[in-house]
């Protein structure tokens, strides 16, 4: 027989090496590596034992067909529904609405079809209190508080589920590797059998997991590999509003967003999401402008906010959040040549508000806008909004979408519309002003005013 040398699985990336080290050889972090205990030689026995008796579940739904989860805004994300015998990874931080979201998930699922939320985090009688709460009544809901995985799944088996919600993977134990709930191990254990489940019987997985300081869910890659469909569950600090973001699907687009908000009868989607990350200050204040990004499919109005200061030693600061650094790096050079906006010596810091990050060149106009507002200390008016992409010779490209943008600035109440050239309409929507503009010290001069010599 062949002799079993110990494995060493890191947790980050889920590469394999035969000896321990500090720093896993193949993705680079550090302490990832954990003894994998002879799981291979198990795997054969456990592999029968977990997939003895699986049959195709009568009531799970035909291979293709999609669940509807109650929420548009989650169908949206997910590709139009719940696939049949796919497994969906949720991850967000603790309290931010997952057992939540997936309660109502089961709930409206289950008002039809069998259904098993198992939970390992909260009592029978807790996920009840909630359900009342939330108003929930769902006839062939099974609700368990279970942690034993091949218990959950003989469950699941027995009552034909045509969906099973794990909440959450880290307090599963699959009773197969000696390793404690939430080691590396159980968890790709855990979630390799829950794949190999819900590909036999048809019935849909939802795993909810927590994510890390980092914001990966624990175990990152390691579980996203193994799955059909990675969700994080996000929001603002503060914000009531959720958003949820595909970051992997085998049965959708990945950039869709759905919106929720929090309310006190649990998360309500939001349909028409283009303004509700405008929580502007009632008093207009330098460095702050409103741009129309696209984001998830859909134009979303969003505040740009910029911070130039001072440098006060060292080398200059260029911080961006919501934004790719090398983008505003070459912003800042653009901004320098082609319109005089001089920051060498000033500390940057640009922030999206709403804790969306911008993937697209419409906001370079207005970011360069924020960053001559804060320079210049003036404002930008409040009923303004900008969007364009910025070239390396300081001119002002068109962008996609531009009606569309237009439209929804005009239907949130937006006045003026500074617009690439290429992006002016033949007609401007009722009572919308639209700047066309066509290189960066234009758009300046349309924002900001007539320069007035300082800099
Ligand atoms: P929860 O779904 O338990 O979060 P997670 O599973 O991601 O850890 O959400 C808990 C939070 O949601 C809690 O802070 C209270 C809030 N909440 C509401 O505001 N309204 C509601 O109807 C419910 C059920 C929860
Ligand atoms: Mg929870």
């Amino acid at each position: 027989m062949a002799r079993l040398n110990p494995v060493f699985v890191c947790g980050s990336c889920g590469g394999e090496t035969l000896k321990w080290q500090g720093q896993c050889p193949l993705c680079g972090d550090w302490n990832s590596l954990e003894q994998r205990t002879s799981a291979r030689a198990a795997r054969p026995a456990a592999a029968a034992a977990v997939g003895a008796g699986l049959k195709p579940a009568s009531h799970a739904p035909a291979t293709g067909e999609r669940l509807e989860s109650g929420h548009g805004e989650l169908d949206r994300v997910l590709g139009g529904g719940i696939v049949a015998g796919s497994v969906i990874l949720l991850g967000g931080e603790p309290g931010i609405g997952k057992s939540t979201l997936f309660l109502q998930v089961a709930a409206h699922v289950g008002a039809t079809r069998p259904v098993v939320y198992a939970s390992g985090e909260e009592s029978v009688a807790q996920v009840q209190l909630r359900a009342q709460r939330l108003g929930l009544t769902a006839a062939s809901l099974s609700v368990v508080c279970e942690t034993d995985l091949p218990a959950i799944l003989a469950l699941a088996g027995d009552k034909n589920a045509a969906l099973l919600i794990i909440d959450s993977i880290q307090t599963l134990q699959s009773g197969l590797a000696g390793a404690g709930a939430g080691a590396i191990t159980q968890l790709r254990e855990c979630t390799a059998d829950l794949v190999r489940y819900a590909k036999t019987t048809g019935c849909a997985v939802v795993i909810v997991g927590h994510v890390t300081k980092e914001g990966a869910i624990a175990g990152p890659r390691l579980l996203e590999h193994l799955v059909d469909s990675v969700l994080y569950f996000q929001s603002e600090a503060g914000s009531r509003y959720r958003i949820v973001r595909a970051t992997k699907n085998r049965f959708g687009a990945v950039n869709e967003l759905g919106f929720f908000a929090m309310t006190g009868t649990g998360l309500k989607e939001v349909k028409n999401p283009g303004a509700i990350f405008l929580a502007r200050a009632p008093e207009p204040a330098a460095g702050s402008i409103v741009t129309v990004t696209r984001e998830g499919g859909r134009p979303l109005l969003i505040e740009l906010q910029a911070l130039v200061d001072r440098m006060r030693f060292g080398a200059p600061r260029r911080i961006a959040q919501g934004l790719d650094a090398n983008r505003l790096a070459m912003l800042l050079a653009a901004a320098n040549r082609h319109a005089q906006v001089a920051l060498q010596e000033h500390d940057v810091f640009v922030n999206v508000v709403g804790g969306i990050e911008i993937g697209e060149t419409a906001a370079d106009m207005p970011v360069i806008i924020a960053l001559a507002s804060s320079l210049a200390d003036r404002v930008v008016p409040a009923s303004l909004v900008a969007f364009g992409e910025i070239g390396l010779t300081g001119e002002v490209r068109p962008v996609a979408y531009g009606d569309e943008r237009l439209r929804e600035a005009c239907a949130q109440g937006f006045k003026v519309a500074i617009v690439p050239r290429d992006n002016a309409p033949r007609r401007a929507p009722e009572g919308l002003r639209v700047v066309p503009v066509g290189r960066i010290s234009e758009a300046l001069e349309a924002a900001l005013g007539p320069r007035s010599g300082e800099g």
